[in-house]
């Protein structure tokens, strides 16, 4: 099979100079195509057909090997050059390496030409090479990004046309338990759309802010039950720390429920108070959420563990067993719980 023939351009005002450079390479067995130049004009013209190699003489009349090295940078740095000139000096060579040139040959040292030539080609195929695995990695991680974010959004879009059907329903039927329930598990299910929402508009896709979802939260749950006449301060202090999705789903739901269940139960008969969310990270990466409020507190004799109705029932089973957090239920002066639970360190993101 032919060989490919090797596009060499040669900066060098000697013809001679050239050939014999020419001539040793032959001799090493490369096959050559070669042109060469000794004007700026000519060099950058001849770089923009994009050689494979250039060899550039260190001193051209009126354009110097370091020009040279720029144009060359500045056109087209993945072509790499070698300077091969007469005696340059270290410092020099030295400057030249730094400027982008792969090697340095001087020409009494011809022997070395072919050797530097091969090794410069090596290196510059394994430079292609990296940077294309390099843009396919980035394009599939795009590719995958792309895909996260249309999951999160249709997941999203289908929860709405879940909590549409609710509506449906709860719009079909006159009794008002019914109703009630309806619309609960439409708020149940919001809440997760919600969180969905904010995931596709993050810049990571795999965690959440609960800042923005607590806040969003809130102002939605004060549309869905109206407090009559009373006027209820909300305070939030929500640490900024980025939750993964299979965190923040059960989180999420939680502290619908129990924000749910203060603007519902707590007020029923006062004219003012107040909620407090506190979410917290502690060193050992122990996340604290506390929401209480200065309402009626709870019914006397209160259990959580004996309790029947769904709301706090799910807020146990959520925190027990799906974060294996624990609950602390305080009724004094007000409703107030103390959930404690671990990011596993080892948490799949994106999940
Ligand atoms: N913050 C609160 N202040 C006063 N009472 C509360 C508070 N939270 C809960 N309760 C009482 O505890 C009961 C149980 O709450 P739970 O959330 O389990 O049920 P629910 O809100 O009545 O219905 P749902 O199952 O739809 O949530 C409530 O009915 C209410 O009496
Ligand atoms: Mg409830």
């Amino acid at each position: 099979m032919e060989k490919k023939p090797l596009h060499l351009l040669i900066l060098e005002d000697s013809p001679d100079d050239a050939e014999l450079a020419v001539k040793e390479l032959e001799r090493e067995g490369f096959t050559i195509e070669w042109s060469r130049v000794d004007t700026e004009k000519a060099f950058r013209e001849a770089i923009e057909k994009k050689p494979d190699l250039i060899l550039a003489d260190y001193v051209v009349p009126s354009f110097s090997g370091t020009d040279a090295l720029k144009m060359q940078q500045e056109i087209a740095p993945e072509i790499p050059l070698i300077i091969y000139s007469g005696t340059i000096g270290e410092e020099i060579a030295v400057e030249c390496m730094k400027s982008g040139a792969v090697d340095y040959v001087l020409k009494d040292r011809l022997f070395r030409l072919g050797p530097a030539l091969k090794r410069a080609l090596e290196e510059a195929e394994e430079h292609r090479a990296r940077k294309r695995a390099e843009e396919q990695i980035k394009a599939s991680l795009k590719e995958k990004e792309v895909l996260l974010r249309e999951i999160h959004h249709r997941v999203k879009n289908n929860l709405q046309v879940l909590s549409s059907l609710l509506n449906m329903q709860a719009r079909a039927t006159k009794d008002k338990d019914t109703i009630s329930i309806l619309s609960e598990s439409q708020g149940r299910i919001n809440t997760m759309a919600l969180i969905h929402t904010q995931l596709y508009n993050s810049e990571n896709l795999s965690e959440i802010n609960m800042k923005g979802f607590v806040d969003i939260l809130l102002r939605r749950l004060f549309q869905s039950y109206p407090v009559q006449d009373a006027k209820i301060t909300p305070i939030l202090h929500i640490v900024d720390y980025p939750f993964p999705i299979s965190i923040a789903i059960p989180v999420g739901l939680v502290v619908n429920e129990l924000l749910a269940n203060t603007l519902k139960h707590a007020f029923a008969k006062k004219r003012e108070g107040k909620i407090e969310v506190i979410l917290s990270v502690s060193e050992k990466d122990k996340i604290n959420l506390t929401i209480s409020d200065d309402g009626i507190g709870l019914p006397k004799g209160f259990d959580i563990n004996k309790t029947r109705t769904l709301g706090l029932r799910l807020v146990k089973i959520l925190i027990e067993d799906q974060l294996q957090g624990n609950i602390e239920v305080i009724s004094k002066e007000g409703t107030s719980f103390k959930i404690e639970f671990e990011i596993p360190n080892n948490e799949p993101v994106g999940v």
